[in-house]
């Protein structure tokens, strides 16, 4: 807060020569400061409402074939993950592991489709994110690579859009509760 130049969020500079900055000024500078800080902090504890907005956008409809009784569900599908409902989908995500895996996505068995609080190392990440295929990289895994990891957007038809992708990664930095 004392790094902050009052000026900067006054809207006439040249009334700050006549008029000394009175507790009001200050006052009313610490008001813009938090108005501009607040939203951001908002954003940040709204874990639950991002993944509601990922999960209605598009991760829905991973249910085609992650699902117990899918109609796109084979033999190789991975096992743990249940898109039927959003519920079951933040808990299969929150805290499975990828199991059933066979062939080369093989070395991804016992991955955390979450690390909470770092969508780069997160495997539902990288199955939608071209860029954090290329980088995935859990030291407990390293054959789990960009060799190993399927695009799931392929598999669905379409990438996510911008705004399903930031909401997935916003609720993981948030914790992925
Ligand atoms: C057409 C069926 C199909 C759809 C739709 C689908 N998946 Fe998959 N998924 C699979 C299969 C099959 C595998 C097993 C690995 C493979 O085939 O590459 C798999 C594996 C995975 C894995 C394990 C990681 C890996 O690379 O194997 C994750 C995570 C995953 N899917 C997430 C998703 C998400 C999230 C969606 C929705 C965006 C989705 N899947 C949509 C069929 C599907």
């Amino acid at each position: 807060m004392t790094m902050i130049h009052p000026q900067h969020h006054v809207a006439s500079p040249t009334k700050l020569g006549t008029v000394r900055p009175t507790t009001s000024v200050v006052a009313a500078t610490l008001l813009l400061v938090g108005t501009l800080v607040l939203p951001g902090c908002e954003t940040d504890l709204s874990g639950g409402d991002d993944f509601t907005v990922a999960y209605n956008g598009y991760l829905n409809k991973c249910a085609n074939c992650h699902a117990p009784q899918a109609p796109g569900k084979a033999s190789d599908t991975e096992k743990t993950l249940d898109f039927t409902s959003a519920d079951t989908a933040r808990s299969t995500l929150a805290t499975g592991t990828a199991s059933g895996l066979v062939g080369n996505p093989a070395a991804c068995n016992g991955v955390p489709f979450v690390v909470a609080g770092k969508p780069g190392q997160s495997l539902v990440v990288a199955v939608l994110d071209a860029e954090a295929r290329k980088t995935f990289d859990l030291p407990s895994h390293p054959n789990c690579d960009n060799d190993a990891i399927t695009d799931m957007g392929l598999k669905l038809g379409g990438a996510p859009d911008a705004a399903a992708l930031a909401a997935l990664k916003s609720w993981i930095t948030a914790g992925a509760l």
